[in-house]
């Protein structure tokens, strides 16, 4: 699970703890201990730490020892302590949900992501999770066959899709006496990736539109055939969840994909590279950054055929029309203040026809990928791109997580804003 994970925090990141607010999950597991420590370094990092804790998670530690360690009353139930002066407590679960710049849910146990990912809201930390409005991190830590089990693994796919992050638990010597996959990481770790959720979602694009198109799109040949290609839609998907953790107001045109919406973000559906013209040409002119990283067919069948083609002889020819020019139509009614990304996926001469598309189209920066790298492009949960921009500068950044590749874009049009 470690391997293809679309956020990694590998390098050193700049310190953003002090002053920040974090909720801390934590739910009934064997490594409950370790989230002690977890709460002394964020502590001592300068954050403000509020504990909520299951039932179970009481079992294994009490609430004392994390009231004492954040310096603040340990939330176990979701019903005020006096159901008669309730009047005034508030909602605690909102209460925090409004306070937290980041909510860390660890260890989260296979129960609680289930209930996560189900939308349940019976305890504290649940009713929390569906309350926020801020980065959710879920540090799973379970036994090896509950972390290997296919619903276990179905529900994280739903919450990394929601635009959640998941610290992956590591590989060794269970409490169980087994050993495999379902380790809490280390204190540090924890706290590392705590820290790099905040360097990667600051709040910059608060009241910014952001339209993002993603995937491929189906050009109809009969009623059952298309033609269409390999995108998988991950690159934009990740662009649309990385805006929309940072507070932008996201509207995401996808072509025909197999991905969960992000939280926080509008999605609308459509096939074909004509109606993506007509969604993103609605929602353009609003719009201050437009991102296209639709792989649009350029060519469609001239006709669709009414039924189904036969199989009937050895060849067959088809015509062929070009498709609406989406990214050409866009910078011929840029308006000043708008920002327009494109992407350019070369197979040769990758720079030089780049720097063209970037010209031609009127766009402000493109994002240049070549199918000769390994780790790139296509179905990947990885990138590897290179940036140019108008004034010729060209950035070429390693491989990383699509989700990072997302962070870098969004930093480049965030330097365009603050020009
Ligand atoms: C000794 C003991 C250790 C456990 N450790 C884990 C664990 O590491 N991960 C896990 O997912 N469940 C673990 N469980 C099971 C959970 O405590 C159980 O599923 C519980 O309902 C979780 O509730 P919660 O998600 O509301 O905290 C453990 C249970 C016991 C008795």
């Amino acid at each position: 699970m470690t391997s293809g994970h679309w956020m990694a925090f590998s390098f050193r990141l700049p310190h953003m703890l002090a002053g920040k607010n974090i909720a801390l999950g934590v739910t009934g597991g064997i490594s409950v201990y370790k989230m002690c420590t977890v709460v002394r370094l964020l502590k001592k990092a300068g954050a403000n730490v509020r504990v909520m804790m299951t039932q179970s998670a009481a079992e294994f530690v009490t609430p004392l020892t994390f009231s004492t360690l954040s310096q603040e009353e340990v939330v176990v139930s979701l019903w005020p302590e006096n159901k008669k002066t309730s009047t005034n407590l508030g909602v605690k679960h909102i209460d925090i949900g409004l306070w937290a710049d980041v909510m860390l849910v660890a260890p989260a146990t296979a129960n609680t992501i289930a209930y996560i990912a189900h939308g349940n809201a019976d305890n504290i930390v649940s009713s929390t999770v569906l309350a926020l409005r801020c980065p959710l991190i879920i540090a799973p830590a379970m036994d090896v066959d509950m972390w290997e089990n296919r619903a276990t693994q179905d529900n994280l796919t739903t919450l990394r899709e929601r635009g959640y992050f998941i610290l992956p638990p590591e590989s060794g010597e269970l409490a169980s006496g087994l050993t495999g996959m379902g380790r809490l990481p280390e204190p540090e770790t924890i706290v590392d990736f705590v820290n790099g959720v905040i360097v990667k979602t600051p709040q910059d694009l608060k009241k910014k539109k952001i339209l993002v198109t993603a995937g491929p799109t189906h050009e109809p040949i009969d009623p059952v055939r298309y033609i269409g290609n390999r995108s998988s839609g991950k690159m934009g998907f990740a662009l649309a969840n990385a805006a929309a953790l940072r507070g932008a107001d996201v509207t995401l045109v996808s072509g025909p994909v197999s991905l969960g919406t992000p939280n926080n973000v509008k999605r609308i559906d459509v096939e074909t590279a004509e109606e993506m013209y007509g969604a993103v040409m609605a929602y353009a002119k609003k719009q201050d950054v437009i991102i296209m990283a639709a792989a649009v067919a350029d060519y469609a069948p001239a006709e669709q055929a009414k039924q189904k083609i036969k199989k009937q002889h050895a060849t067959m020819t088809m015509e062929l029309r070009s498709t609406p020019d989406i990214l050409r139509a866009l910078g011929e009614k840029k308006t000043k203040k708008q920002i327009l990304i494109g992407f350019a996926l070369e197979t040769e001469n990758e720079l030089a026809n780049a720097k063209i598309k970037l010209q031609k189209k009127n766009l402000d920066l493109i994002v240049m990928n070549s199918t000769k790298d390994k780790g790139a492009a296509f179905g990947s949960d990885t990138n590897v791109v290179t940036l140019i921009d108008t004034k010729g500068n060209v950035s070429a950044l390693p491989k990383m997580p699509k989700f990072d590749v997302a962070v870098e874009i969004l930093n480049r049009a965030v330097k365009e804003f603050n020009r």
